[in-house]
């Protein structure tokens, strides 16, 4: 704007309609220097908007673009830029009022297309998708931006959806008189009109210069509404005896009846869409961009129905009314507006289509307008415009509109973002998938739609890869916006959040934005609201969250970014969805995914086409045949090629075996995506005293060669190792397997047939499986397969394929399809896939296929139990070693796969590892703060770890201040108890100050659990922890953490007499301060108690739906 169009202290100019700054479109070409200068201003905005203004991405892309405007004279928008621009386009458009909305705009981008059909296509894509049933939403579509003036694209009518205006030869007109000379351009290219009064106008459009071509709107995009009006009343008798009282208003207003309202005819559109704009952003000259809100009432009220100029209705309203039209101070007009008005809201209200009050919208207008001026420090208004119109329309001289878009779009992108490995749940379109931490958070704000997988970890935590997710959304949550970095917020404090935060009936839970709601009818208050303008207001979301039914907090991760979005001012577009591990997780993935699908594409107004039909298919089933996948043979495994170049730069040094061991670590590290390391079995050490019922190991790994470098990690860290499947077990499965290779040891490729749509028809290439590394048949199932976990369902649609036996593929069947009877079966069996191939002998899985269907072999996590000073080229582990017998102790015993892996292998043994940091186990960084450490069973790992550092510190400083360190350990038998003669020379070396024992299952000894001891040492743990600002450590499996937590809060409370909430709080803020340190095993105490839980339930289930079946088949 230049200074003399600016108001000063003297001057207002707020009262000039024609605002001097608005110009009306022009076919000259922008001079390079202003498109350079306009296109700089855009540039400096958008980056500072991401926080990124200065940075290397804002200097690299100014550089591209102003190369590009050198060379052509103009350059291009990506599609976030173009979507950032058009959003601020509307919160400076000075006319609008309702601009409260303005991050919540659809922008459609149709830069692509190039002929007027492509236009056509745009425009009825837009219309669908703005109008959505009624229940409004803001969109815009950008065609091509100008070029040389001469190629313009252009829409020629002044709205998408208008009426058709006939003059007649008596002078009347029919239709609407603004549309007049409009009508009479479609009709000179060859439109025919009806003739009525609500004749819909073709869309006339002209692309790239062309002349315009003229296009009939399909009358199913179009929703119109009769006018009606909410009052219907007296008899003709009584309202004549009230006139007389017409001066009183009220009450006169109070008795009519308005029965004639419906024979008036009256109808209106529900999309208000301006289409002769243009948008000017960063030079770039938009010549059509139809646009679109949601009308406010007045607007058809007062001025469609109400202006002289258009259909000039208030005199026969007035009249019908029985108002006196000749005698001005009956303010019959005002009475008749009033009316008009009403009937409007009314009707769109009652149909369900969106539309707001005058009142309303300038309300929410003061609000924007006071958020814009404390977050920008100004707001563009031209006040004329923004004053409610309702009086206008009774004045002659009201002028016609002209919108102006002053500043400075794609199909719907759709963003999924997983949360750790969603493995096997795959299906919906890949290429867009993100992992939550390669996720830029800063792009939240312009996603459109976004679809959230996550599983939970820890006790209620989000998965590995989701904590720095998690935590910007915390960020977010606190700031209210994107504004502030999350730096100056701690971990600890959005974990403690994260808990508050993931209870299903939190507010935001119950909030109405959920789309399921919203289609139901705008209600007028909601939509111009601020409270649900959050800074996720643009995005629409699902979330499907993964977890485990045996662990109290419940999915809870999934729970809070579904909560946090809801808060945040997202759109719901389905409700939150929990996959249950224990209870048909695959089914309802697969379902959630199917559903989500089609909601979106109904939601988007996607037209289901033939891709959308692939898509959906592909949701449903996703098995391979044995045409489509293959093994390719190969000279060598896949990495031992990049492993021989390697050793050929390090002069052929190793031997074959290092060759091998080469491979396979990049094999590994590629396949997890972890920087794997081989570590020797040095030492193996049996903890129990005798021969218990179990057995649990002292593993020590050594780095093999004294030149390697170490793997680096801290006392409380995890150690990732990579075992091998038994060899029984991968024998089993070769002897039943077709389509091998030549022999189970030769070097193989899986190879995928890969189907492209191109221009010249449907291309199929073999393509290598994106995961598997090349490796024999033998390698592929000992090292990279999973056979061990109970199969998916889904494995069992593509068995039943493999066998002839009737009976063999209906029981295949019943376990595909029925989740009752395969969470029974499951429970009962425990099954490895050589328990299904045994339990359907006739099945002979094809291999190739087989390899792409099972789950890739997991590491597996143990804490170390060593401390880098004392050991910095070993890592120490302490493992329970777990065999299980399955059908409740009656069946064959089963093997974990790891701990039995480290069990059985021999001295020398090299073994693939990773350390993995967990950062929130670590010890304290004031040596001088007590230390409680919490671990029965294995859960001790990490204090030996905690024990050794401290022991060494010690020596190595004698004069330093070192806290208590008091350890509550739990075993079932004295025989159990680990590390005894470790643990009594630290006692005596007070080292640990206090070690107290639980046992649980020794004879003539009260069952004794952690718990119980710390509810008698309460008195001194209470100390520690309130007085002393001690640590709290809790190791080993989830019940007993939460059994721990809630004993500990008990001890807090009933010492620090406090109150419910108070007590809340300060357990929260014992994360807070990162004092309350938790490392959760997973479900291992409660793992066969889970297991009979889970198989009674389904049992029921399975048994209620048969007597249900029986009652309806004897009816
Ligand atoms: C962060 C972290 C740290 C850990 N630290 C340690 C540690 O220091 N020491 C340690 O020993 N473990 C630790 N674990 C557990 C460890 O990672 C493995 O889960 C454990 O060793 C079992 O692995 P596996 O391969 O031997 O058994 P798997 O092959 O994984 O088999 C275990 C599975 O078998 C099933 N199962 C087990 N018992 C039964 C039963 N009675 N009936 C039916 N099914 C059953 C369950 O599904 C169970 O998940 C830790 C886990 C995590 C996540
Ligand atoms: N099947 C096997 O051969 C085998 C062998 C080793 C380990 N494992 C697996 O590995 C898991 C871990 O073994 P582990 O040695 O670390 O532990 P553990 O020996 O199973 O348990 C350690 C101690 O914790 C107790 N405990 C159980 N629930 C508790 C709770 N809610 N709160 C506090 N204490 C509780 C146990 O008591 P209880 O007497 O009540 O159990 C026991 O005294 C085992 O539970 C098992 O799943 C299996
Ligand atoms: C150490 C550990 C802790 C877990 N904690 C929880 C939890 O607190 N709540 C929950 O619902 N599920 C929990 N789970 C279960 C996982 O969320 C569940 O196994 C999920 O299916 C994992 O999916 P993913 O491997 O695809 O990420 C936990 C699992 C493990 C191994």
């Amino acid at each position: 704007m230049s200074d003399s169009n600016r108001c000063t202290e003297h001057v207002c100019l707020g009262s000039i309609v024609s605002f001097p700054s608005t110009k009306s479109i022009t076919i000259t070409c922008r001079p390079v220097e202003e498109v350079r200068s306009l296109a700089k201003d855009f540039f400096d905005q958008y980056y500072t908007s991401i926080k990124r203004y200065n940075s290397t991405s804002h200097v690299q892309r100014w550089e591209q673009v102003q190369g590009e405007i050198t060379d052509t004279g103009t350059y291009n928008l990506t599609e976030t830029e173009l979507v950032y621009g058009a959003k601020l386009a509307w919160r400076n458009s000075v006319r609008c009022i309702g601009r409260i909305q303005w991050a919540k705009l659809q922008v459609f981008d149709a830069r692509s297309v190039t002929t007027t059909t492509g236009m056509f296509e745009a425009v009825c894509k837009h219309i669908k998708y703005a109008t959505n049933k009624g229940n409004i939403r803001s969109a815009i579509t950008i065609f091509p931006q100008r070029t040389d003036g001469k190629h313009d694209f252009r829409i020629w009518n002044p709205q998408l959806i208008g009426y058709a205006g006939y003059r007649q030869s008596d002078g009347t007109v029919i239709g609407d008189p603004i549309s007049i000379e409009f009508t009479e351009v479609c009709t000179k290219l060859g439109w025919k009109g009806k003739g009525t009064k609500w004749d819909i106008l073709p869309l006339v459009l002209s692309s790239d210069g062309h002349d315009p071509e003229y296009f009939e709107i399909p009358s199913e995009l179009i929703l119109e509404i009769p006018i009606v009006h909410p009052k219907y009343g007296f008899s003709f008798l009584f309202k004549t005896v009230i006139q007389y009282f017409y001066w009183y208003p009220m009450l006169t207003y109070a008795f009519f009846s308005f029965e004639w309202f419906a024979e008036m005819d009256i109808r209106w559109y529900a999309l208000p869409a301006v289409s002769s704009m243009l948008f000017d952003c960063g030079g770039l000259e938009f010549t059509a961009c139809p646009f679109n809100g949601w009308y406010m009432g007045t607007e058809i009220g007062c001025r469609d129905l109400g202006d002289v100029h258009r259909y000039n209705m208030l005199e026969e309203v007035a009249i019908r009314m029985g108002l006196d039209i000749k005698n001005p101070t009956t303010l019959w007009k005002d009475r008749a507006i009033v009316e008009l008005n009403l009937a409007v809201l009314y009707s769109y209200q009652k149909a369900g289509v969106t539309v707001v009050d005058h009142h309303t919208a300038s309300e929410s207008f003061m609000k924007h307008y006071e958020n814009e001026m404390r977050m920008r420090g100004g707001c563009p208004a031209d006040w004329v415009w923004m004053r409610a119109p309702q009086c206008r329309a009774l004045r002659h001289q009201y002028s016609t509109r002209k919108w102006h878009y002053t500043t400075s779009s794609q199909v719907t992108s759709i963003r999924i973002l997983r949360g750790k490995s969603m493995s096997g749940k795959k299906g919906l379109v890949n290429e867009i998938v993100n992992r939550m931490e390669d996720y830029d958070i800063i792009n939240i704000e312009h996603e459109t739609l976004i679809l959230v997988v996550t599983s939970t970890f820890g006790n209620g935590d989000p998965p590995e890869n989701g904590e720095s997710f998690a935590h910007s959304l915390y960020a977010i949550k606190m700031n209210q916006g994107l504004s502030m970095g999350a730096d100056d917020l701690s971990m600890a404090s959005s974990k403690s959040f994260i808990k508050m935060n993931s209870q299903t009936d939190s507010v935001a839970a119950e909030r109405r934005f959920d789309r399921n709601d919203s289609l139901k009818g705008s209600q007028i208050s909601d939509i111009m609201s601020d409270d649900n303008l959050g800074p996720l207001r643009n995005i629409t979301f699902a979330v499907f969250a993964l977890g485990s039914s045996a662990y109290p907090n419940f999915c809870a991760f999934g729970r809070y970014v579904d909560n946090l979005f809801g808060e945040l001012g997202g759109e719901r577009l389905m409700k939150l969805t929990c996959g249950d591990e224990l209870a048909g997780q695959d089914q309802a993935f697969r379902s959630w995914a199917s559903e989500i699908f089609q909601t979106a594409c109904d939601s988007f107004c996607l037209d289901f086409d033939k891709n959308m039909a692939d898509i959906s298919a592909a949701l449903k089933a996703d098995t391979l045949s044995p045409e489509s996948v293959r093994f390719l043979p190969v000279q060598a495994a896949d990495d031992e090629v990049q492993g021989k170049r390697i050793l050929c730069r390090l002069l052929l040094r190793y031997c074959h075996l290092l060759l091998k061991i080469t491979c396979c670590i990049l094999a590994l590290s590629k396949l997890h995506n972890r920087k794997v390391n081989m570590y020797s079995l040095a030492e193996k050490v049996n903890l129990h005293e005798k021969d218990t019922s179990r057995v649990t190991i002292k593993v020590v790994l050594r780095k093999r060669l004294s030149s390697e470098t170490p793997l680096s990690y801290q006392s409380g860290d995890h150690v990732g190792i990579m075992a091998e499947n038994r060899v029984e077990l991968v024998d089993k499965v070769l002897e039943r397997l077709g389509n091998k290779p030549a022999t189970d040891d030769e070097a193989v490729q899986l190879q995928l047939l890969q189907e492209k749509h191109t221009p010249m028809g449907v291309q199929k290439q073999w393509i290598p499986h994106e995961r598997l590394p090349r490796s024999s048949l033998r390698g592929l199932f000992t090292r990279y397969l999973d056979i061990t976990t109970p199969p998916r369902p889904n494995l069992f649609l593509y068995l039943m394929g493999c066998t002839e036996d009737t009976e063999e593929q209906e029981r295949l069947s019943s376990l595909a399809k029925d989740s009752d009877v395969y969470e029974h079966w499951k429970q009962v069996y425990w099954p490895t896939l050589v328990t299904v191939l045994e339990q359907f002998p006739k099945v002979k899985p094809d291999a190739t296929v087989l390899c792409t269907m099972l789950p890739l072999l997991q590491p597996r996590f143990y804490s170390v139990s060593s401390s880098p000073i004392a050991y910095n080229d070993e890592l120490h582990l302490t493992v329970a070693v777990v065999t299980y017998k399955t059908k409740g102790g009656e069946g064959p015993t089963h093997y974990g796969v790891c701990s039995n892996y480290l069990n059985d292998i021999q001295i020398g043994t090299l073994v693939p590892c990773f350390v993995r940091s967990a950062v929130s186990f670590h010890l304290p960084t004031d040596t001088s703060r007590p230390m409680i450490m919490i671990g029965p069973g294995t859960g001790i790992a990490p204090f030996r770890g905690f024990w050794q550092e401290r022991k060494i510190l010690g020596n190595r400083k004698p004069g330093s201040r070192f806290g208590k360190m008091t350890l509550f350990f739990g075993c079932r038998t004295k025989e159990m108890i680990l590390y005894r003669s470790e643990l009594e020379s630290l006692k005596k070396e007070s080292i640990l100050s206090d070690i107290f024992l639980a046992l649980s299952r020794e004879p003539s000894v009260k069952k004794t659990y952690v718990q119980d001891l710390l509810r008698r040492e309460g008195d001194a743990v209470a100390r520690q922890i309130m007085k002393e600002g001690g640590h709290v450590y809790v190791c080993g499996d989830c019940t007993m953490a939460e059994d721990v937590y809630q004993t500990l809060k008990s001890i807090v409370q009933e010492r620090g007499m406090l109150n419910d909430a108070e007590v809340e709080n300060y357990m929260l803020s014992l994360r807070d301060d990162n004092r309350y340190h938790e490392d959760i095993f997973g479900i291992t105490h409660r793992t066969a108690e889970v297991h009979e839980k889970v198989r009674q339930t389904a049992m029921t289930r399975i048994e209620s739906n048969y007597s249900l079946n029986n009652a309806t088949a004897s009816k």
